[in-house]
């Protein structure tokens, strides 16, 4: 039964910027609206320079109006900024202002080990990293992120993510709307919880230690209880999942269509209509959303089904069944007049690669992905032992001396995921697949373009191409993207030569 919340926010409260906060329990979700308007993350354009910089930096970031919380982010207090490059040499610059470890990892960017970022460059604090990345694909909403082994989630936790855009500034010509922040949205999806002097609450119980983290309030690129003002047209949504572990199935509060022009890997061939999407932790997805009927809509997620109660069965039925449980506000729209409409028009085509695999498929592999539920890691856990090494894929949890995979250049293989209990979002670096099967049937519409992410709910095949070298010292990783997971060792490495 679809139980979709009409969000009552009048005109009158576009300007209200200061509007006393108005909050109510939804689902267990706490809905604070402030009726401020959302920001983007400022826009770092280094299409024409070829270079950027970021800095990991503390800062302080005040969610609530209750008091003000330690944060981590590049270049400000919180997250990072959004870094737009184009095709060709790229020359970043990194430096590391904190005081313990970070790496900047290019997630969803194809570029040969070196560049990753992984686990095995770190830069020490008061360090630097310069990498000359060497851009080569399309163009492609990816991410970056820190990646020290055992403290991905607390630093991500804490901010050290950001949005990068491949573009090739043609987007014009394709009929998208790419004005950024006004009819190109970029929206940053993470779940936090805070205490009553607005600290975060991290790692607080059992479920957080064996599910990942999940929060009871939303927080879109840093902000809580914003609401976005879009023009009377058409809207592009840049979505990243930059959760630690929640998987949001996200869809219109009017049920109005969503149609799907890019996934990880970047445009599709054409656009997709859809009324739900599932967006898991890492996923990132491009939608055009039409507000020229005007009307007040939200941006709305049912319920993670990794939080909910039951085993295997009654998770994959939630999976199943958008909406069948209880729904909350991802982020409010206000449609202004004043905001010029450019597009009216969703494109019929699009100029995305179309899903073949040239070359025949060499290897095929089997991975497990398992929690190692046995009585003695839920004593660990309930004493405060966490799961480090718990977590495995193959029974290996993660060493950072042991290649667990070596593939060869331009070659295509198959992998065949399987999951224990959980849905795991698996992710592979430097490389790009499809997904040909999932649970035994058709993929989710979702899942058909290029891929570096996806959500494996029992059995997902897919088809990986390795067009990048990784050497053994700087090799890739495929993981979980559930961070908690992935530090307690749901990880492994490949190199391809
Ligand atoms: Cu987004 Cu290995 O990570
Ligand atoms: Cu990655
Ligand atoms: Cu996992």
């Amino acid at each position: 039964m679809m139980n979709r919340r009409k969000f009552l926010y009048g005109a009158a409260g576009l300007g209200a910027v200061g509007l006393a906060a108005t909050m109510y329990q939804g689902t267990g979700f706490s809905e604070v609206i402030s009726g401020k308007k959302l920001q983007m993350p400022p826009l770092l354009d280094a299409t024409q320079s070829g270079r950027f910089e970021l800095q990991a930096m503390a800062g302080s970031t005040d969610f609530t109006g209750r008091g003000s919380a330690p944060t981590i982010g590049f270049n400000q207090s919180y997250l990072g900024p959004t870094v737009r490059v184009k095709r060709g040499a790229v020359s970043a610059g990194i430096s590391n202002a904190i005081n313990e470890p970070v790496t900047v990892h290019w997630h969803g960017m194809l570029i040969p080990g070196e560049q990753d970022g992984g686990p095995h460059q770190p830069i020490d604090s008061g360090e630097s990293w310069s990498p000359e990345l060497t851009i080569t694909q399309p163009p492609a909403t990816i991410w970056y992120h820190t990646h020290i082994h055992g403290r991905t989630a607390t630093q991500v936790h804490a901010g050290l993510a950001g949005i990068m855009q491949i573009s090739d500034g043609r987007d014009g010509d394709r009929g998208l709307p790419n004005s950024y922040g006004v009819d190109d949205l970029t929206l940053v999806l993470q779940d936090r919880r805070f205490d009553e002097n607005g600290q975060m609450i991290y790692m607080q119980n059992m479920m957080d230690v064996m599910h990942g983290f999940t929060g009871d309030t939303m927080v879109i690129n840093g902000q809580v209880g914003s609401v976005a003002s879009v023009p009377k047209g058409i809207v592009r949504l840049r979505l990243l999942n930059g959760s630690n572990a929640r998987i949001y199935s996200l869809g219109m509060s009017d049920n109005r269509e969503m149609h799907l022009i890019a996934t990880d890997g970047g445009y599709l061939t054409a656009p997709v209509v859809l009324t739900q999407v599932q967006l898991a932790p890492g996923e990132r997805i491009e939608i055009l959303v039409d507000f020229s009927s005007g009307g007040d809509v939200s941006l709305v997620s049912g319920e993670d089904p990794n939080q909910g109660p039951g085993g295997m069965m009654g998770r994959f039925q939630q999976l199943r069944n958008f909406f069948s449980n209880s729904e909350f506000t991802i982020i409010p729209f206000v449609v202004d007049e004043r905001i010029a409409s450019t597009h009216d028009k969703i494109p019929d085509a699009l100029d995305g690669r179309e899903l073949t695999m040239a070359g025949a498929i060499s290897t095929t592999r089997h991975l497990s992905l398992d929690m190692g539920m046995g009585p003695g890691m839920m004593m660990r856990g309930m004493m405060g032992g966490g799961m480090s090494d718990q977590m495995t894929i193959n029974g290996q949890s993660f060493d950072m001396n042991r290649i667990n995979i070596e593939a060869k250049r331009g070659a295509v293989e198959r992998w065949i995921i399987r999951n224990d209990t959980l849905a795991h979002p698996f992710h592979i670096h430097g490389a790009l697949f499809q997904v040909v099967k999932e649970n035994g049937q058709k993929p989710r519409p979702e899942h058909l373009g290029w891929k570096d992410t996806v959500l494996v709910e029992q059995e997902t095949e897919l088809l990986v191409r390795f067009d990048h070298k990784a050497s053994r010292e700087k090799p890739f990783m495929y993981h979980c993207h559930i961070l908690e997971h992935e530090d307690a060792g749901m990880m492994g490495q490949f190199t391809v030569s």
